[in-house]
């Protein structure tokens, strides 16, 4: 049995004539790169791990640019899921995000090959209230009630388990500046990850930098931004693959 996973995450794909962000102009031509990449490596599924979008001249036009880049997600012959990023909501409400991407929810698990995966939505803010139109500050984001209640019962069953987030549940405590890419609640949600024990790593995007620490037995891993890069890289397009007994990052054990 072995699953095929791609990972991409923080895009900030930016227009031409839109300010742009490192490498955000390049970042496009990147990402079909990377799924290319991921169709010759076989991948089951990918998962975006969200910031796919720089602001655009207004909503409209970022409404478009993130449908143009949906579609192209589609042309490659696996599907791609989409954990929401901050940047998505910052000029797309929440509606228009949900029309995007045809659904009425942005958490939510599937299985496959009797392996978990759970895309988590960390775009809320202290209230509640689910990020939209730039009503948030990117440093205060949580998982709310009603999630981690769902997330509790899907964890009551036990199967292997692995998880996909956009703000973080694991940061480096002796980085001054991670603190501010943590959800709120990372504490709780790892506590409840750690007592089922049956998850085992989780990718998180935001960070933009690759990083990788075991806490309390569970993997976390961040999935560097090609924003960063100044060519496009492999790695910033990672495959995972699932193994009998753990997974490999890149055709390798990480440790
Ligand atoms: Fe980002």
């Amino acid at each position: 049995m072995s699953i095929r996973f791609g990972l991409f995450s923080d895009l900030h794909s930016s227009l031409p004539h839109a300010p742009q962000r490192g490498s955000s102009a390049r970042t496009l031509e990147d990402l079909k790169e990377g799924l290319s990449r991921f169709a010759r490596e076989g991948v089951d599924f990918a998962v975006s791990l969200g910031d796919n979008l720089q602001p655009a001249s207004d909503a409209a036009e970022q409404f478009e640019q993130f449908r143009s880049m949906i579609r192209l997600w589609c042309g490659y012959g696996f599907p791609v899921h989409a954990v929401m990023g901050n940047h998505e909501f910052s000029q797309l409400s929440h509606a228009q995000v949900l029309e995007l991407f045809q659904t009425d929810r942005t958490y939510y698990s599937f299985t496959l090959g009797g392996v978990r995966f759970v895309l988590l939505d960390t775009c809320y803010n202290p209230d509640g209230g689910h990020f939209s139109e730039d009503n948030f500050d990117w440093r205060y984001g949580i998982v709310p009630e009603a999630e981690l209640a769902w997330l509790r019962e899907l964890l009551g069953e036990k199967r292997r388990t692995f998880v996909f987030t956009h703000g973080n549940l694991y940061f480096d405590k002796d980085d001054p500046y991670a603190a501010w890419y943590r959800i709120l609640n990372c504490e709780e949600i790892r506590a409840l990850l750690e007592a089922s024990g049956c998850v085992e790593a989780v990718f998180q995007g935001h960070h933009h930098t690759f990083a990788d620490a075991v806490c309390g037995g569970i993997r976390y891993v961040n999935v560097p931004s090609p924003e960063r890069s100044p060519v496009y890289t492999e790695s910033d397009f990672p495959v995972v693959t699932v193994t009998e007994d753990g997974f490999l990052y890149e055709g390798r054990r990480l440790s």
